[in-house]
């Protein structure tokens, strides 16, 4: 088969990363004989510095005319003093909005290689990590009104969180087909002890769970869910929630399973063009210098493969590539067990692409 990718570089540890995905997506391609053809797509910082826009038009009609589009992380100290409507993480939002992805779905599976990298007790490892995050990415407070403004002598600032029906359903539908096909558990994270956004989207959620009898659903108050995840994960199966608290509960989620550096993610619409990207930035404190873990941007491309491009047996390969690598003692530094030597990025994505 023939699929257009978009190719989206980054910042910081962005191009280092992403070289090694597209080593690995090289070898899928010769081993399963496809051809992938990749169209650059500058976002982010670099892209300010070179348009002064962080999401060119031409950019964005790239990802929309391609199969799929994949992302590495944009952002850094360069760009962070700049003016906050072309920060670089603004074309990121552009992107997930201009694309209409509001699904973004983020599996936390600890792989039995790393279960020494979990921080957590083994007695709790050992009751298994396994469950995915299904985060709302195109409202709340990411995308209502943001101000700042003098009173009384002093600046105020305030950001809006609103969420509408139709907003809050589309992303429960998610949550609860995505239940059905694992292990028909799901959990709505909200505040609904204080939030109004979030007693609309608890009232959805029990409407909407008549036609999912066979899901058994929880609802959980986000702080509670924080502190649930470290006290035993193995609880969760599928965490439904909204935008702010998905963004914060998958970062917690991504330490328990090793390594924020190990986990991707996809962000779909209501077609099956989707976004690919790790949960993680651009690591500025790592960036040029080969350290940086390669799996979460590579196994966001075997989610690519997977979801937007059709290909479940070559996604299955580079899931199995990745295991086979860490099953060989190898480890980036975010992994590293004591007294062991790292390897570093393009050495972790080499053994991988090699795998297949
Ligand atoms: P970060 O995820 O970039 O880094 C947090 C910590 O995790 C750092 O110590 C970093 O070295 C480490 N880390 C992250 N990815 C790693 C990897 N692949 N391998 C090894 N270690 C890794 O978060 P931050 O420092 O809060 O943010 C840095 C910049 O990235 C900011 O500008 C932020 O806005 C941006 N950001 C972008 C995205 C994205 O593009 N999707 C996501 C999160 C943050
Ligand atoms: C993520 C990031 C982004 C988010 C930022 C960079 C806008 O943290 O993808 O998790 O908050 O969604
Ligand atoms: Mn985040």
């Amino acid at each position: 088969m023939e699929k257009k990718i978009a190719v989206i570089r980054g910042d910081g540890i962005g191009p280092e990363i992403m070289t090694q995905a597209l080593a690995v997506l090289d070898a899928v391609a010769e081993k399963f004989g496809h051809t992938f053809r990749y169209a650059e797509a500058p976002m982010g910082g670099n892209a300010i510095d070179a348009f002064g826009v962080p999401l060119p038009d031409a950019s964005l009609q790239t990802c929309l005319e391609s199969d799929a589009a994949l992302l590495s992380a944009v952002g850094g100290p360069k760009w962070d003093t700049i003016d906050p409507a072309i920060r670089p993480e603004k074309g990121l939002l552009a992107l997930r909005s201009g694309m209409g992805l509001y699904a973004n779905l983020r599996p936390a599976q600890l792989i039995p290689q790393l279960r020494r990298a979990c921080p957590l007790r083994p007695d709790i490892v050992d009751r298994g990590i396994d469950f995915m995050v299904v985060r709302e990415l195109i409202g709340g407070a990411y995308f209502g009104e943001h101000k700042t403004w003098e009173e009384n002598g002093e600046t105020a600032a305030s950001d809006l969180m609103i969420y509408r029906e139709h907003e809050i359903r589309r992303i429960l539908r998610v949550g609860f087909e995505t239940a059905m096909k694992r292990g028909r558990r799901m959990c709505s994270v909200d505040k609904a002890n204080v939030l109004d956004s979030s007693k609309l989207w608890r009232r959805l959620v029990n409407e909407m769970a008549a036609e999912y009898p066979e899901v058994e659903l929880r609802h959980m108050y986000v702080d509670n869910c924080a502190m649930q995840l470290v006290r035993d994960p193995s609880q969760f199966d599928v965490i439904v929630t909204e935008n702010l608290f998905g963004d914060i509960l998958s970062d917690e989620a991504s330490q328990i399973t090793g390594s924020i550096g190990m986990l991707p993610s996809a962000s779909l619409g209501d077609g099956t063009r989707g976004l690919y990207e790790p949960i993680h930035g651009s690591a500025p404190d790592i960036a040029g210098q080969d350290k940086a873990n390669p799996i979460g941007m590579i196994l966001a491309a075997a989610m690519m493969l997977r979801y937007s491009l059709d290909m479940p047996a070559e996604a299955d390969a580079v899931e199995a590539a990745v295991n086979t690598a860490l099953e060989s003692g190898l480890r980036t530094g975010d992994i590293l067990e004591p007294g062991k030597t790292a390897v570093g990025c393009a050495g972790m994505g080499q053994a991988i692409a090699a795998n297949l």
